[in-house]
């Protein structure tokens, strides 16, 4: 049986706003994404309102979880404060009463109730890989350093939060629908050791080109939280390309232990990755290092090393931002080649230079990571 998005919409009607009208009356909804019996959406509200619409949303999703057919429902409440937005009209409350965040100090990014969420129980470090633009390698990146993280003998985990061009499904082959434990939360699948997790593995890429930002947010959180992980020592997060409010959000929402940035070293990319820098800067969170990737391009027949782009870009912009230096990945043609296959070059040439130059930069990561590692 297919669920319907009239269904969905339906039940949703029997859910009351906080101040009671119908939550599809109340002008809050994203557009509602269904697909085989997974629904998707967000409830989006003033930051300031964002406590009183929790139990809201709980009671949304318990409805939508009730309609036969359902096999999955992540909604998420996201909380968005227009800059020098007017508080909420007196109208909308009780005759002649202030609303009660007239009377709450002025709004702090940290003390926000969305911002900043707790841990991931479970889970030692959740770190970031990011990058100002797409394209510069950033999923292929975050998959070999997560096997090279596993290579040392970590328990790894991948999450593929970009919702906007999910790759992790291409770059591990895995195309099968996550199944559900009896608590209804997803179970990662696995592949070369690694636990993955990929919105690629709920959504045709199409459906998720369309997602607007609120809905970035909404579904990262549930793939985070509603995904039975277990017990790892690093989960790496795949983000979405640029530096815009989504990424933001998300960098601030996700309980991050650092974040490493992507780059290659035209002049033009490495711009994009100081925006990247100074984003997780204004979010608190440390930045683990950069990788110049497609650093030189390496002739697949005889070896010889041509610095195509003009290398060294990047470790000397991270010796000028003093952040780590991680390392330089070649612009190969095997790189490619196996990432396209579904069987990534850590795997299918453990020996060779490339798997090395992953591994290289995993202990680096996971040196900076040590202590929060250890102490799980
Ligand atoms: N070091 C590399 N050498 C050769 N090809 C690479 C390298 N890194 C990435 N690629 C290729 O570049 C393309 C974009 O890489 P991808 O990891 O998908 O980038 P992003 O996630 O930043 O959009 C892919 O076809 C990938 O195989
Ligand atoms: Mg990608």
């Amino acid at each position: 049986m297919s669920v319907t998005q009239q269904q969905v919409l339906s039940s949703l009607a029997r859910v009351r706003s906080p101040r009671g009208v119908a939550l599809t009356d109340a002008g809050v909804l994203s557009p509602i994404t269904v697909n085989d019996g997974k629904v998707f959406f967000s409830i989006n509200v003033d930051a300031q309102e964002a406590r009183a619409w929790e139990t809201v949303r709980a009671q949304a999703e318990s409805e939508v979880r009730a309609i036969p057919g359902v096999t999955t429902a992540m909604i998420a409440l996201t909380a968005e404060r227009k800059p020098g937005s007017a508080p909420p009209p007196q109208s909308r409350g009780a005759p002649g009463v202030r609303p009660a965040a007239a009377h709450r100090p002025p709004h702090s990014p940290s003390g926000s109730p969305m911002s900043r969420q707790s841990e991931i129980p479970g889970i030692a470090a959740v770190i970031a890989v990011a990058s100002g633009k797409g394209g510069v390698g950033k999923s292929t990146t975050a998959l070999n350093l997560a096997l090279g993280l596993r290579d040392l003998g970590l328990r790894v985990g991948l999450l593929d939060a970009d919702i906007y061009g999910p790759s992790i499904p291409r770059l591990t082959g895995l195309r099968e629908k996550p199944e559900l434990t009896d608590e209804r939360k997803m179970i990662p699948l696995e592949r070369f050791g690694l636990s993955i997790m990929s919105i690629g593995f709920l959504v045709e890429e199409d459906t998720a080109m369309i997602w607007r930002g609120p809905m970035v947010m909404s579904a990262i959180t549930q793939m985070l939280r509603d995904v039975a992980w277990g017990t790892l020592d690093v989960l790496v997060v795949d983000m979405p390309p640029g530096t815009g409010d989504a990424q933001l959000t998300l960098a601030q929402n996700v309980p991050l232990k650092g974040a490493i940035i992507i780059s290659t070293p035209q002049d033009l990319s490495l711009i994009d990755a100081r925006r990247g820098l100074a984003m997780f800067k204004k979010v608190n969170v440390p930045v683990l290092g950069i990788v110049e990737n497609m650093s030189y391009f390496q002739c697949p027949h005889c070896g010889t090393r041509s610095d195509i782009f003009g290398h060294g870009g990047a470790r000397h912009e991270a010796e000028r931002l003093a952040v780590p230096f991680l390392g330089e990945i070649p612009l190969h043609m095997s790189i490619r080649a196996t990432s396209d296959a579904g069987n990534p070059v850590v795997v299918s040439e453990p020996d060779g230079p490339h798997a090395a130059a992953y591994r290289e930069i995993a202990a680096r990561v996971r040196d900076q990571l040590q202590s929060v590692i250890a102490a799980a």
